[in-house]
């Protein structure tokens, strides 16, 4: 658009919410969840109210634990030409430590990186994508441009080697905010249509070709075996971009079902586009999974079923207003078009021409992410969250085994299989649980759980609902089955060390005290926690498991903080941990989302020891700009590079009126950044 656009009110999106976000993330990001009530009405228990004594089998699963790391996994280089390969652990000794020191709490308009460390923008919101796009130019925007160049807030960043020195770097493209993005912005019902289409360009992901920064050594330079990587120059034949209007495949048991079918689209099969993708995670064979979230905000009228009311689905015009420009989003004329958004997407790096995969067995709701496990007999386990207050945790296993190299049978794993969600149970007396953060006297918030089988591609086991209906409609269905309400439930991430699975519950306002329980101790809980997970056996495939929580966040200096029995005068306060990712040596890493809001300073980076004698031992390793939320970490396989996603820099203001100018000094652009050691050491070493 010109600047000449005619200017309008602006929107009152700049305040400070609960929950540590602006307004406009409220708004543009989650779809004000926040705002309403939680759709999760059902009513299933608080863990408090089904107390039951059980048999602490902590020890005897810990012994088990040493064998599960022999199946754990994370993910590794996959040359295209080669077959997969697992991911061990390197170097891991039995007490692991991350040696730099903390960056302090600040408000710093930067990304800030520890002492001895160094990073680089590797690619930025408007960057050329596909050969032959325009450069960036903020003031003359189009929808056309904006479909070649990278596109808006990144969230999930995923890292495919393809050598030692060249890789494929994917990132979700999660929302947009149209206020700092575009000069003069207005409101969105009468804003002139080119910003919607700009907008729908902005959103689904991009894939970009790095290669490793080879050009001399020292600082802000790379050098041979250095951790700077920077956009590949020269001709970039994977590059690629996701957008709204991609056509994408439905598959697994729902696909064609009848709540699937619309009027464009008879078969029930095909869709276009992917929408509010956050999180996501690989798969062994080399593709991408990325994780539709608050998908509602994006549809209007809908009918105000018990169906649509439990996404949270708006009876009214939506916010966006999207259907001014394509009636699908208006649910009021196409009822199912919503009903084919909230999944997991599968994404073949490796072709650009291949068709993004939306795959219906592992179940519609506002998924965070998706990370893989291979089960003891090498099938395919997948750990998913639901992002929303009272809403659960779920986990796919396939029916078949995954076998390396075979990357057709490999592709059509996430077809057929079981999807369970969980059920929580704690040991202590529901007495001790009071809402404050207080440990009850066995010292330690835990318990056991099982995993409740929903279905099967062929079969149902929720009274009443099909097995497409399980699929369509999993939130209803995980109600029916008695799952437990979760605070948040986010990222899940695998240790590739010891196979225990840990899951980030961002926070929930909206828990009273005395809907406290074991696995979600405080109400309200403004901070969040971390929740660690023993499969039974170590094996991913398992249908029970231990569960503890490690990590109570917080001021450590609050006496309703717990970080594993560490000593508190030596840990960084954290708050609502978002995403987690892991380094080869097993220490877990958290990004959060709210800190600006809970604790009143940027949103960070932090890592942590779960294993041995530093278990406990929270440093935060990098802080991000003005109002953006940490997301994407990940770290390479050579254990060399931080790759993350500051999104949503300057959320509180306009373009015309900035909080943030990162990276460049000018107006705030969601970017990845890359982070490395100078001097060449590993990353935390
Ligand atoms: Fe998009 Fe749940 O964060
Ligand atoms: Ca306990
Ligand atoms: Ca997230």
């Amino acid at each position: 658009m010109s600047e000449s656009a005619p200017r309008r009110r602006l929107l009152p999106l700049t305040d400070l919410v609960g929950g540590g976000r602006s307004r406009a993330t409220c708004v543009l990001r989650c779809g004000d969840a926040c705002f309403h009530p939680a759709p999760n009405t059902s009513g299933n228990a608080y863990f408090g109210d089904i107390f039951q004594k059980v048999v602490d089998r902590r020890a005897a699963l810990r012994a088990g634990a040493v064998t599960a790391g022999a199946s754990a996994f994370g993910f590794a280089a996959l040359a295209p030409a080669h077959a997969d390969r697992d991911r061990g652990g390197h170097g891991h000794g039995r007490d692991p430590r991350l040696e730099f020191r903390s960056v302090s709490p600040n408000n710093d308009d930067k990304v800030t990186v520890p002492h001895g460390y160094d990073q680089h923008v590797v690619v930025r919101w408007g960057d050329p994508v596909l050969p032959g796009a325009p450069e960036f130019d903020v003031r003359n925007q189009t929808a056309q441009a904006q479909a070649q160049q990278f596109g808006y807030n990144c969230d999930y960043v995923g890292f495919l080697e393809m050598g030692d020195d060249k890789a494929l770097l994917w990132v979700n493209h999660e929302y947009t905010n149209e206020n700092i993005m575009f000069p003069g912005y207005t409101d969105p019902a009468t804003a002139d249509t080119e910003y919607i289409r700009i907008a729908m360009a902005a959103h689904g992901g991009s894939l970009v070709e790095l290669e490793r920064d080879s050009r001399g050594r020292g600082r802000g330079r790379g050098g041979r075996n250095s951790g700077k990587w920077k956009l590949a120059e020269g001709r970039r034949r994977f590059n690629r971009r996701i957008t709204t209007s991609t056509p994408m495949r439905l598959s697994g048991p729902a696909a064609g079902h009848e709540l699937l079918r619309t009027e464009a689209d008879p078969s029930g099969t095909e869709v276009l586009g992917m929408l509010n993708n956050c999180a996501g995670g690989m798969t062994p064979w080399g593709t991408f999974l990325t994780a539709e979230e608050n998908f509602h905000q994006y549809f209007g009228s809908a009918p105000g079923t018990p169906e649509t009311d439990r996404y949270g689905l708006s009876t009214s015009p939506s916010y966006r207003r999207w259907e001014r420009v394509e009636e699908r989003f208006d649910l009021s004329k196409h009822p199912n078009e919503a009903n084919r958004f909230g999944y997991i997407v599968e994404i073949d790096p490796l072709d650009p021409d291949s068709t993004p995969v939306k795959h219906t067995m592992l179940g519609r709701f506002k998924h965070e992410g998706a990370t893989t496990r291979l089960t003891d007999d090498r099938r395919v386990a997948v750990y998913m969250g639901d992002d929303e207050r009272f809403d659960y945790m779920y986990k796919f296993v396939s029916a078949e085994r995954y076998i390396r190299g075979r990357r057709r049978h490999n592709t059509g794993l996430l077809d057929s299989g079981t999807l369970y969600v969980a059920k929580l149970t704690g040991n202590s007396p529901a007495e001790e649980i009071d809402g404050t953060g207080a440990l009850p006297s066995d010292g330690a918030f835990d318990g056991s759980g099982e995993w409740i089988a929903l279905c099967t591609d062929t079969e149902s086991f929720v009274d009443g609902f099909s097995v497409a209906e399980v699929l369509v409609h999993t939130r209803l269905a995980a109600d029916a089955v008695g799952a437990t309400k979760m605070d948040r439930p986010e990222d899940f991430e695998a240790s590739p060390v010891t196979g225990k699975v840990y899951c980030a519950l961002t926070n929930n306002s909206a828990r009273e005290p005395g809907q406290a329980d074991e696995p979600n101790p405080r109400g309200p809980n403004r901070y969040g926690h971390i929740l660690e997970i023993v499969e039974s056996g170590g094996d991913a495939a398992a249908t029970s498991f231990d569960w503890n929580v490690p990590i109570v966040c917080g001021d450590p200096e609050d006496d309703d903080t717990y970080f594993a029995g560490y000593d508190k005068s030596k840990v960084m306060p954290i708050s609502a941990p978002d995403n987690l990712t892991f380094d080869a040596d097993g220490n877990l890493w958290i990004s959060t989302d709210g800190q600006p809001g809970s604790m009143g300073y940027a949103d960070a980076l932090h890592a942590v020891p779960v294993e041995g004698r530093y278990r406990g031992e929270l440093k935060t390793f990098a802080t991000v700009p003005v109002r953006a939320e940490a997301c994407g970490p990940f770290i390479t396989p050579d254990n060399k590079t931080v790759f993350l996603g500051p999104q949503h820099p300057g959320d509180n203001g306009t373009f015309d009126a900035p909080t943030s100018t990162w990276p460049d000094g000018d107006f705030p652009r969601p970017s990845v950044v890359c982070i490395w050691q100078r001097n060449g050491q590993d990353i935390g070493k």
